[in-house]
Protein backbone atom coordinates (compact mmCIF):
# COMPACT_ATOMS: atom_id res chain seq x y z
CA UNK A 1 0.00 0.00 0.00
CA UNK A 2 1.44 3.33 -0.57
CA UNK A 3 1.00 5.60 1.89
CA UNK A 4 3.40 8.05 0.90
CA UNK A 5 2.32 11.64 1.49
CA UNK A 6 1.94 13.70 -2.16
CA UNK A 7 3.73 17.25 -1.91
CA UNK A 8 3.98 19.93 -4.17
CA UNK A 9 7.28 22.67 -3.47
CA UNK A 10 7.03 25.81 -4.63
CA UNK A 11 10.03 27.94 -4.12
CA UNK A 12 11.87 31.08 -5.72
CA UNK A 13 15.21 30.98 -4.82
CA UNK A 14 18.30 28.31 -4.09
CA UNK A 15 16.26 25.56 -3.33
CA UNK A 16 18.08 24.07 -0.13
CA UNK A 17 15.45 23.24 1.77
CA UNK A 18 13.52 21.46 -1.28
CA UNK A 19 17.32 19.36 -1.66
CA UNK A 20 16.62 18.74 2.40
CA UNK A 21 13.09 17.16 1.80
CA UNK A 22 14.26 15.52 -0.80
CA UNK A 23 17.75 13.94 1.36
CA UNK A 24 15.19 12.58 4.06
CA UNK A 25 12.64 10.98 1.79
CA UNK A 26 15.44 9.11 -0.23
CA UNK A 27 16.73 7.54 2.99
CA UNK A 28 13.39 6.87 4.36
CA UNK A 29 13.07 8.98 7.33
CA UNK A 30 10.00 11.21 5.47
CA UNK A 31 7.60 8.49 3.89
CA UNK A 32 6.11 11.49 1.41
CA UNK A 33 7.04 11.62 -2.64
CA UNK A 34 7.91 15.16 -4.71
CA UNK A 35 5.02 15.45 -6.95
CA UNK A 36 6.11 18.30 -8.96
CA UNK A 37 8.01 21.67 -8.58
CA UNK A 38 7.20 25.17 -9.19
CA UNK A 39 9.24 28.25 -9.47
CA UNK A 40 7.76 31.81 -10.27
CA UNK A 41 11.36 32.39 -11.07
CA UNK A 42 13.04 30.81 -14.47
CA UNK A 43 16.38 30.22 -13.42
CA UNK A 44 15.53 30.12 -9.48
CA UNK A 45 18.02 26.47 -7.83
CA UNK A 46 14.98 25.27 -7.12
CA UNK A 47 14.82 23.83 -10.83
CA UNK A 48 17.87 22.86 -11.03
CA UNK A 49 17.75 20.18 -8.10
CA UNK A 50 14.23 19.29 -9.41
CA UNK A 51 16.06 18.01 -12.56
CA UNK A 52 18.75 16.63 -10.72
CA UNK A 53 16.40 14.52 -8.08
CA UNK A 54 14.26 13.75 -11.84
CA UNK A 55 11.13 15.43 -9.74
CA UNK A 56 8.61 17.34 -12.92
CA UNK A 57 9.53 21.13 -12.14
CA UNK A 58 7.64 23.91 -13.52
CA UNK A 59 8.70 27.46 -14.27
CA UNK A 60 5.28 29.74 -13.97
CA UNK A 61 4.84 33.24 -14.94
CA UNK A 62 3.76 35.04 -11.99
CA UNK A 63 2.37 37.85 -13.84
CA UNK A 64 2.41 41.96 -13.18
CA UNK A 65 2.65 41.63 -9.23
CA UNK A 66 5.82 42.01 -7.21
CA UNK A 67 4.35 40.02 -3.86
CA UNK A 68 1.53 38.08 -5.28
CA UNK A 69 0.14 35.90 -8.38
CA UNK A 70 -1.95 37.02 -10.58
CA UNK A 71 -5.42 35.76 -9.91
CA UNK A 72 -5.27 33.65 -12.81
CA UNK A 73 -1.85 32.43 -12.25
CA UNK A 74 -2.80 31.28 -9.05
CA UNK A 75 -5.55 29.51 -10.66
CA UNK A 76 -3.04 27.57 -12.99
CA UNK A 77 -0.92 26.37 -9.98
CA UNK A 78 -3.47 24.97 -8.16
CA UNK A 79 -4.95 23.01 -11.19
CA UNK A 80 -1.48 21.90 -11.96
CA UNK A 81 -0.69 20.96 -8.19
CA UNK A 82 -4.62 19.08 -8.54
CA UNK A 83 -3.12 17.37 -11.50
CA UNK A 84 -0.35 15.88 -9.83
CA UNK A 85 -2.68 14.43 -7.00
CA UNK A 86 -0.82 16.88 -3.94
CA UNK A 87 -2.35 16.46 -0.60
CA UNK A 88 0.61 18.75 0.82
CA UNK A 89 1.65 21.85 -0.63
CA UNK A 90 5.27 22.72 1.06
CA UNK A 91 6.23 26.37 0.65
CA UNK A 92 9.98 26.51 0.71
CA UNK A 93 11.63 29.99 -0.09
CA UNK A 94 8.00 30.81 -2.05
CA UNK A 95 8.61 34.85 -1.88
CA UNK A 96 5.06 35.41 -2.93
CA UNK A 97 1.90 35.92 -0.66
CA UNK A 98 -0.79 32.93 -1.26
CA UNK A 99 -4.40 33.88 -1.88
CA UNK A 100 -7.64 32.73 -1.77
CA UNK A 101 -7.62 30.32 -4.82
CA UNK A 102 -4.90 27.93 -2.91
CA UNK A 103 -6.18 28.64 0.55
CA UNK A 104 -9.37 27.20 -0.62
CA UNK A 105 -8.51 24.72 -3.00
CA UNK A 106 -5.92 23.52 0.01
CA UNK A 107 -7.57 24.07 3.48
CA UNK A 108 -4.70 23.72 6.33
CA UNK A 109 -2.59 21.89 3.81
CA UNK A 110 -0.33 24.39 2.97
CA UNK A 111 2.74 24.93 4.92
CA UNK A 112 5.67 27.77 5.18
CA UNK A 113 9.09 27.68 6.73
CA UNK A 114 10.02 31.14 8.10
CA UNK A 115 13.42 32.21 9.11
CA UNK A 116 12.61 33.64 12.70
CA UNK A 117 11.18 32.50 15.99
CA UNK A 118 7.75 33.36 14.87
CA UNK A 119 5.15 35.61 16.02
CA UNK A 120 8.45 37.50 16.68
CA UNK A 121 10.02 39.29 13.04
CA UNK A 122 7.60 38.36 9.99
CA UNK A 123 8.47 39.59 6.78
CA UNK A 124 11.54 40.00 4.69
CA UNK A 125 14.74 39.37 5.99
CA UNK A 126 13.77 37.89 9.58
CA UNK A 127 17.30 36.67 10.73
CA UNK A 128 18.39 40.61 10.00
CA UNK A 129 15.33 41.95 11.92
CA UNK A 130 16.73 39.83 14.96
CA UNK A 131 20.20 40.81 14.95
CA UNK A 132 19.36 44.36 14.60
CA UNK A 133 16.80 43.91 17.82
CA UNK A 134 19.65 42.87 19.65
CA UNK A 135 18.03 39.64 20.21
CA UNK A 136 20.14 36.40 21.82
CA UNK A 137 18.45 33.53 20.18
CA UNK A 138 16.58 33.34 16.81
CA UNK A 139 15.27 30.49 15.09
CA UNK A 140 13.13 29.08 12.31
CA UNK A 141 9.13 27.85 12.15
CA UNK A 142 7.28 25.94 10.35
CA UNK A 143 3.60 27.16 10.21
CA UNK A 144 -0.01 26.24 8.30
CA UNK A 145 -0.34 29.10 5.56
CA UNK A 146 -3.73 31.17 6.22
CA UNK A 147 -4.22 34.57 5.01
CA UNK A 148 -2.77 36.45 7.03
CA UNK A 149 1.21 36.67 6.11
CA UNK A 150 3.42 34.96 8.74
CA UNK A 151 0.47 34.25 10.77
CA UNK A 152 -0.97 30.80 10.88
CA UNK A 153 -0.73 27.44 13.18
CA UNK A 154 2.88 26.92 14.28
CA UNK A 155 3.47 23.39 13.91
CA UNK A 156 7.17 23.46 14.69
CA UNK A 157 10.16 25.67 16.11
CA UNK A 158 14.38 25.26 16.39
CA UNK A 159 15.99 27.85 18.17
CA UNK A 160 19.33 29.38 17.02
CA UNK A 161 21.79 31.33 19.11
CA UNK A 162 23.02 34.50 17.79
CA UNK A 163 27.14 34.94 18.57
CA UNK A 164 28.88 37.87 19.01
CA UNK A 165 30.48 38.92 15.57
CA UNK A 166 27.27 37.50 13.65
CA UNK A 167 26.60 39.18 10.34
CA UNK A 168 23.32 38.67 8.56
CA UNK A 169 24.78 36.25 6.44
CA UNK A 170 26.67 33.94 9.13
CA UNK A 171 23.25 33.99 10.91
CA UNK A 172 21.33 33.00 7.98
CA UNK A 173 23.64 30.41 6.88
CA UNK A 174 22.96 28.98 10.78
CA UNK A 175 19.08 29.19 10.44
CA UNK A 176 19.20 27.06 7.45
CA UNK A 177 20.75 24.12 8.92
CA UNK A 178 18.25 24.62 11.57
CA UNK A 179 15.42 24.79 8.95
CA UNK A 180 16.88 21.73 6.74
CA UNK A 181 16.40 19.44 9.85
CA UNK A 182 12.86 21.16 10.85
CA UNK A 183 11.31 21.36 7.49
CA UNK A 184 11.63 17.60 6.76
CA UNK A 185 11.23 16.68 10.30
CA UNK A 186 7.20 18.70 10.39
CA UNK A 187 6.59 16.69 6.96
CA UNK A 188 7.25 13.69 8.38
CA UNK A 189 4.64 14.39 11.18
CA UNK A 190 2.05 15.48 9.34
CA UNK A 191 2.67 12.79 6.62
CA UNK A 192 2.40 9.90 9.96
CA UNK A 193 -0.65 11.78 11.26
CA UNK A 194 -2.60 10.88 7.44
CA UNK A 195 -1.52 8.06 6.79
CA UNK A 196 -3.48 7.18 10.15
CA UNK A 197 -6.30 8.76 8.90
CA UNK A 198 -9.75 7.14 7.02
CA UNK A 199 -9.04 8.41 3.42
CA UNK A 200 -11.94 10.49 3.79
CA UNK A 201 -10.38 12.47 6.40
CA UNK A 202 -6.79 12.24 4.82
CA UNK A 203 -7.00 15.73 3.14
CA UNK A 204 -8.46 17.79 6.07
CA UNK A 205 -6.74 16.03 9.56
CA UNK A 206 -8.35 18.36 11.53
CA UNK A 207 -10.29 21.31 10.15
CA UNK A 208 -12.25 22.56 13.35
C1 LIG B 1 14.73 30.17 3.74
O1 LIG B 1 15.59 30.89 4.58
C2 LIG B 1 13.31 30.29 4.22
O2 LIG B 1 13.19 30.42 5.59
C3 LIG B 1 12.86 31.55 3.54
O3 LIG B 1 13.48 31.51 2.27
C4 LIG B 1 14.68 30.76 2.35
C5 LIG B 1 14.67 29.71 1.28
O4 LIG B 1 15.90 29.08 1.10
N1 LIG B 1 11.40 31.59 3.53
P1 LIG B 1 16.08 27.89 0.06
O5 LIG B 1 15.64 28.38 -1.31
O6 LIG B 1 15.28 26.71 0.53
O7 LIG B 1 17.56 27.59 0.07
Amino acid sequence: MNQRLKLGVLGSGKGSNFKAIMERIIDGWVPAEVRIVISDVPDAGILSYARDFQIPGLFVNPGKYRTRLETEVEQDIVRLLQEASVELVVLAGFMRVVKEPMLRAFPRSIINIHPSLLPKYRGLEAWKQALEAGEAVTGCTVHYVQAAVDAGEILGQLQVPILPGDTPESLHARIQIAEHDLLPEVVRQIAEVRSKLPDSFAARPDDK
